[in-house]
């Protein structure tokens, strides 16, 4: 592709998405800047208009736009294009497919969908951001989606769909989409894991049993509302900082963990721990894995080369091992080779079914 959108094809390949000729022509089509016609903020939190001279190569790049920020915790999107291709391969999108998207976000990954041939039904919880996904589907000459605000838990009551694709982390997966469903159909949504969101491809009746298979990492803003209440077998969250670490266990991969296989690894530990969790680790720019303790300020903290270090918490260091160890023994596998299963937990009001149990397939 040459003009303004340079390499962004290429850009998306080398993000992971092995794209295929219909969605390479999706995403060759879509105008993205027609979707953050206002901007969207840099990651050193200064903001890019569309008359700054970068514009348009930042709008072209496999980069996330963050389009709203609230008390500088971003709210609202346009989501790493290479996550947006792997999830919609995922999805298996044919022509009159009948999609629901829950977070429309700026309303591009639903003009995708569209450009597929798929109807899509995307909600928002945020009225301004429908509103302005709904401008934008309009500007960009999108037929064949329609943008609601509400709350995504409901779903779309007395409607029936395809495919339910979730743009926004949960904690767990709403029985009303599931209800929803036509037959062989199934959820694709970042499912809380460990402190990080991977990609779970889930399927089941509303009543249960629910069950799911990984599909990849990624990394999405929380979702509001009863989709990310907390429930007795939730992972942890830090409560503050950690302490200053020491190195307690040597490393033991030479070289350390590429970032897919430190995933791998993250979410064995997340199947075999349920105090596994993410943590921010002064001087390095990607988060850890961690066992937390239970004032949820301390932990034993598994860097990518396999050492551990922990500030106070000894007594976590033989789980960390173990861990490890387990994860050698098993052959590395990666986080697709896991059958993941739910229960249905939560706000008794609004239930999701979360996941509870992992098995290597
Ligand atoms: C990462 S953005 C979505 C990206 C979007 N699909 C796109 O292509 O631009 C996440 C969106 O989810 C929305 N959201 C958060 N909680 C929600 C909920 N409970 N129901 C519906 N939308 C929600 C946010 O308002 C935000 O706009």
């Amino acid at each position: 592709m040459t003009g303004p959108r340079g390499d962004y094809l290429e850009q998306i390949r080398r993000g992971g998405a092995d794209l295929p000729p219909e969605l390479a022509a999706a995403f060759a089509k879509v105008p993205r800047e027609a979707f953050v016609p206002d901007g969207f903020q840099r990651r050193d939190g200064s903001w890019v208009r569309p008359a700054d001279p970068e514009f348009l190569a930042t709008v072209y790049s496999d980069d996330v736009l963050v389009t709203k920020v609230d008390n500088k915790i971003p709210v609202s999107s346009s989501s790493q294009p290479s996550l947006m291709a792997i999830m919609i391969m995922a999805l298996r999108v044919t022509p009159g497919l009948r999609i629901l998207e829950i977070g429309a976000g700026t309303g591009y990954n639903a003009a995708l969908l569209a450009s597929l041939g798929a109807t899509v039904t995307s909600i928002d919880v945020q009225e301004d951001v429908a509103v302005r996904a709904r401008a934008a589907l309009a500007r960009a000459g999108v037929s064949g989606v329609r943008v609601e605000h509400g709350d995504g838990y409901a779903g779309r009551p007395g409607d029936r769909f395809d495919r339910v694709i979730v743009t926004v982390g949960i904690g767990g997966v709403s029985p009303q989409w599931l209800a929803q469903l036509t037959p062989g159909g199934f959820v694709l949504a970042p499912v809380k894991h460990a402190g990080t969101h991977p990609v779970l491809v889930v399927s089941g009746p509303p009543g249960g049993p629910v069950i799911a298979t990984p599909v990849c990492p990624s990394g999405f803003m929380l979702a509001a509302g009863p989709l990310t209440a907390d429930h007795p077998g939730a992972f942890p969250s830090p409560a503050g900082p950690l302490p200053e670490l020491s190195p307690v266990a040597p490393p033991r991969f030479d070289p350390p963990l590429d970032e897919i296989a430190y995933r791998d690894l993250w979410y064995a530990a997340g199947a075999w721990s349920r105090r596994a969790a993410h943590v921010a680790v002064p001087g390095r720019d990607q988060g850890c894995l961690a066992l937390l303790d239970e004032s949820r300020t301390d932990g034993a903290v598994i860097y990518p080369d396999g050492s551990i270090h922990t500030g106070n918490s000894a007594d976590l260091v033989p789980a960390a091992a173990d861990i490890l160890d387990r994860w050698t023994a098993a052959g590395r596998p990666t986080m697709r080779a896991w059958r993941v299963s739910f229960t249905l937990t939560g706000d008794p009001a609004a239930p999701i079914w979360a996941p509870d149990a992992w098995e290597l397939s």
